[in-house]
């Protein structure tokens, strides 16, 4: 950005995590004056320091960029002292009971009790809807009561935040006071994409309403899947053209070993939670994570069926550990699921994952950290494919069925092309697709 911006202002993020960091490096982009503070010293050194603690595609260099009006702290005081707008971007786990865990939330809502020179609050940590109504009685028991508060929601995707903020297909703000929302609007001056303005709670709604529709999409996927493995149908045959019909379109259908990450499991709950919570059972969204967690189970039976029925003293190479590629991020990664049913059925397991570098807890402290997808496939009875790195599409199959005790792969994630891997010898089972058998 060049010269003078009218609407600067200056913002404190609260939580440098995957979307603190992403929110806090775009507005400062956007030529506001930002400070993100983080209660974990080693993240806030490794920021001072010049260095990223996450892998997101951008952001190093858009950090770097803007290092003059991009700082980190520890300190919440300092961090709001000369803020106008405060960001809460705090993570929101799930407690046991599925709700959300809003205790970081109220933490940061705590230290502001003394910021009467705030302009607004925007909460983007995903929350339960009704939250923004409770943190606004606080504030006004705080004497907060001429601070705005808004929701602002984020739909970025991890690997993709960067452009997903700054070219979102729309930036949903929720306020209940026409100047916070336009307050907020100003904010976001430079970001390419429409604004859609509500109430807080509908904006609290729209975040957990298009997750959980998404989760649908791909469970649906899934489950037609299943039913074309059954029936001898191809669904990626059948997916590619359900989705050409422009009112379904062809994302978020993609089958595989399930969907996992930060957001969707945590989300679908949490949503799950509220409606019962209010007396209701959302039986569609129950569903719809059933089926999930159903998927990398199946992917495991299927392939203990095709190795006569056990494990124990088997080899196999677990290609992809992240919950998609692009990221570093294992949170609820269905890669945790079948790394653990595999060792708990005695298999020896081989991982390999071109970015995850943390893999010193179980289950991966029982497996075997690979560098390169052939050594992890060396001697292996099987491998699957859990996450679709495009670097496993450059394999050299040819020598992979060479190395390996027998040529066995299941692709979870349908990335590689089946008669390819038959005519390479290759016994090659896929999701939704005929298993097919290469002469070896
Ligand atoms: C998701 C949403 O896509 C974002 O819009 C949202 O802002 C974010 O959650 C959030 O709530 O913070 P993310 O979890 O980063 O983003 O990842 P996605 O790209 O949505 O993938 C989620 C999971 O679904 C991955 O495990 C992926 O492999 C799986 N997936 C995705 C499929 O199995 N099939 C598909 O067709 C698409």
């Amino acid at each position: 950005m060049s010269g003078p911006m009218l609407g600067k202002r200056r913002i404190a993020v609260f939580g440098a995590g995957y979307i603190g960091l992403v929110t806090g490096a775009c507005f400062a982009q956007l030529g506001h004056d930002v400070v993100v503070r983080d209660i974990q010293q080693e993240r806030v050194e490794i920021l001072r320091s010049g260095g990223v603690p996450i892998h997101e595609d951008g952001l190093a260099s858009l950090i770097a960029e803007n290092a003059e009006h991009l700082t980190f702290t520890l300190d919440a005081e300092e961090a709001v002292r000369d803020a106008e707008v405060v960001y809460v971007c705090v993570d929101t786990p799930s407690t046991p009971s599925g709700d959300a865990d809003l205790s970081r939330i109220w933490q940061v809502i705590d230290t502001l009790r003394d910021a009467r020179h705030l302009m607004a609050v925007a909460v983007k940590s995903t929350v339960p809807v009704g939250t923004g109504a409770r943190v606004r009685a606080e504030m006004d028991r705080a004497g907060l009561e001429h601070v705005g508060y808004a929701s602002n929601p984020e739909f970025t995707a991890e690997g993709k935040a960067v452009r997903d903020f700054m070219r979102p297909d729309r930036v949903v703000i929720g306020a209940d006071d026409p100047e916070t929302a336009k307050l907020i609007a100003q904010l976001h001056e430079g970001v390419d994409g429409p604004i859609a303005q509500m109430d807080v709670r509908s904006a609290e709604m729209v975040k957990l309403a298009a997750n959980a529709l998404l989760a649908t999409k791909i469970s649906f996927a899934n489950e037609i899947a299943t039913i074309c493995e059954a029936t001898g149908a191809d669904v990626e045959q059948v997916v590619h053209a359900v989705g050409l019909d422009h009112r379904l379109g062809p994302h978020f259908m993609r089958p595989g070993v399930g969907w996992g990450g930060s957001c969707f499991p945590k989300d679908s709950r949490a949503l799950r939670a509220l409606a019962g919570n209010a007396g209701y059972s959302f039986q569609l969204l129950t569903s719809v994570i059933e089926v999930n967690d159903l998927q990398p189970r199946r992917a495991i039976q299927r392939l203990k069926d095709e190795l006569g029925g056990v494990f124990h003293n088997r080899t196999v190479a677990l290609l992809g550990v992240a919950f998609k590629p692009g990221t570093d991020d294992v949170r609820e990664a269905p890669s945790v699921i079948i790394a653990s049913r595999l060792l708990s059925e005695g298999a020896d397991v081989r991982c390999w994952d071109p970015l995850v570098r943390q893999l010193g807890s179980a289950p991966w402290s029982s497996t075997t950290r690979c560098a390169t997808p052939l050594e992890a496939m060396t001697g292996a009875d099987a491998a699957i494919i859990v996450t679709e790195w495009p670097e496993l599409q450059d394999v050299a199959w040819g020598e992979a069925a060479e190395i390996m005790a027998r040529p066995l792969v299941f692709d979870g994630r349908n990335l590689l092309d089946p008669q390819r891997m038959a005519s390479l010898g290759f016994t090659y089972m896929s999701v939704g697709r005929e298993t097919v058998r290469g002469e070896v």
